[in-house]
């Protein structure tokens, strides 16, 4: 028997309102009694996830949420874009009970892309506005909508001694094309894709990567007899469709991993990581050698640092293991001995810091020095300028040194910025005699790490973002 040749999708007339703790499969045996309808082996109920949603209280009312200062910023940044396009605000409240439902804001533009706390990506997490009934009354994607389609089915198999199916649809807009389609969100007793890899086609090639995305189309047909509006036909059972019968599916096993969606932009999601991820390494590096062509990669990009008038005062000297170092560093220590000394330090204390330089940039793998190369720099006549000058030169140093540790970053190397040089900086350009015009600013030690860094403690957002009062 041939089932493909005909598949009938019947909406299920007659469903009351649903309200919190009506049970739904109770719903579905009085709208099949209505409709004269019995349940068959294979017949597959497609529910609309807003009476799931109803019936397990996952609704909330807008005019109880508290907006975070997080849904407020949102807010401010796409109410532009919204109003230019002339669609429905977007309130504050709405934003905090979108953010409440999701593990990330993928898109904040006129539209806000989430991924949901189950892992759909989908606009506002799903919140529906329509359909509720009373004003500032949202429904929320059901928690758990895999557990919930497996409960339907299996109290409707214990009712109706028939293997049925079950799918929770909703309606999700597309990346690429205009128009809602109607998509599986949880599912039970049917696979959610028919894997024909291996199959043969008509002319008897075997398919390699042919997958189809079975209960997706089987929700997206659904979705023509239920309607988006006021149809009011949450249940249609689908009849006649072949499929293999699959108690253990879930609808999570097709959600494509984050690591291979080439749509969800990870390169946004790397970047993000390479600057949260960034630490100043302060302990032995590992014995593995570091090509000196990698640390030149991570200069190149190091140019590309802002720089005011451009002037690209950044100077870079790459200072491998060996003689060279071992006496600049020394040379350096006699100055700091004198500097501690001066402080009232004792010999102990002394020996302790000097080792401990010692070990830092002796040991790393490569030291790179950063100069500020002043011959770059505008000539004033006036003190003033010339000192704002000079801070100009060391702010664009600062941002290529910062391009400099995130370029390590991308290259797993560990890194630190050690601002010795600038208290022995005759020394230093003594040592490597250096042109006149070089400043010694930072030391970089760099290798690859030995373990991982935890993160030191960031200040709050309201500590460092500075709120003007406005006096009138
Ligand atoms: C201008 C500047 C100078 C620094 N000088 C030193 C230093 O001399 N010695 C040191 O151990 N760390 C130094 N650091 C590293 C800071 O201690 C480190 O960046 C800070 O603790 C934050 O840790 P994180 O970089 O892992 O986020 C310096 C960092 C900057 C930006």
């Amino acid at each position: 028997m041939n089932f493909k040749e005909e598949i009938k999708i019947i909406g299920l007339r007659g469903i009351p309102l649903i309200k919190k703790g009506d049970k739904i499969t109770d719903i579905i045996i009085e709208a099949l009694n209505k409709n004269e309808i019995s349940l068959e082996d294979r017949d597959i109920i497609i529910i609309a996830q807003s009476i799931i949603s109803k019936s397990n209280g996952r609704i909330r009312n807008l005019n109880k949420i508290n907006p975070s200062e997080r849904a407020v910023e949102i807010y401010k940044h796409i109410a532009p874009s919204i109003r230019s396009l002339g669609l429905p605000e977007k309130d504050p409240k709405l934003i905090q009970a979108i953010l409440d439902e999701s593990k990330n804001i993928i898109r904040s533009e006129h539209v806000l892309i989430t991924e949901t706390k189950h892992g759909f990506i989908c606009a506002d997490a799903g919140i529906d506005k329509s359909n509720v009934g009373e004003k500032g009354i949202i429904t929320l994607l059901p928690k758990n909508p895999d557990i919930d389609a497996e409960k339907i089915r299996i109290t409707l198999k214990n009712k109706t001694n028939k293997e049925i199916a079950v799918i929770i649809s909703d309606s999700f807009g597309r990346a690429f094309r205009i128009g809602a389609i109607g998509t599986a969100i949880g599912v039970s007793g049917i696979d959610p894709i028919l894997d024909m890899r291996g199959k043969k086609d008509l002319f008897g090639y075997e398919l390699q990567t042919t997958i189809i995305g079975q209960v997706d189309s089987l929700a997206a047909a659904a979705q023509l007899v239920m309607g988006e509006s006021d149809e009011g036909i949450p249940i249609v059972l689908i009849r006649g469709y072949n499929f293999q019968f699959n108690e253990k599916s879930k609808i999570k096993s097709i959600l494509r991993k984050k690591e291979i969606d080439l749509f969800r932009s990870p390169k946004d999601e790397k970047f993000l990581e390479i600057l949260k991820n960034r630490r100043s390494y302060k302990f032995d590096f590992a014995s593995k050698d570091v090509d000196k062509k990698v640390i030149e990669e991570c200069i190149e990009l190091a140019r590309w640092a802002p720089s005011a008038h451009n002037g690209q005062f950044w100077r870079y000297i790459i200072l491998q293991k060996g003689m060279l170092r071992e006496r600049l560093v020394d040379k350096m220590n006699e100055k700091l001995r004198y500097d501690l000394l001066k402080d009232g330090n004792g010999e102990e204390v002394i020996k302790g810091k000097i080792e401990k330089t010692r070990n830092t940039f002796l040991k790393a793998p490569f030291l790179i020095l950063l100069c500020l190369d002043q011959k770059e720099l505008e000539k004033y006549e006036d003190t003033e300028r010339t000192h704002n000058e000079l801070f100009l030169g060391v702010q664009s140093i600062s941002s290529s040194a910062t391009y400099l540790l995130l370029a390590f970053e991308t290259k797993k190397l560990a890194a630190c910025w050690y601002c010795a040089p600038l208290f022995a900086k005759d020394i230093v350009k003594e040592s490597l005699k250096l042109p006149k015009s070089y400043i010694p600013m930072v030391f970089f030690t760099v290798g690859y790490p030995l373990k991982a860094v935890k993160a030191p403690n960031r200040k709050d957002l309201k500590e460092i973002i500075y709120e003007p009062r406005i006096l009138d």
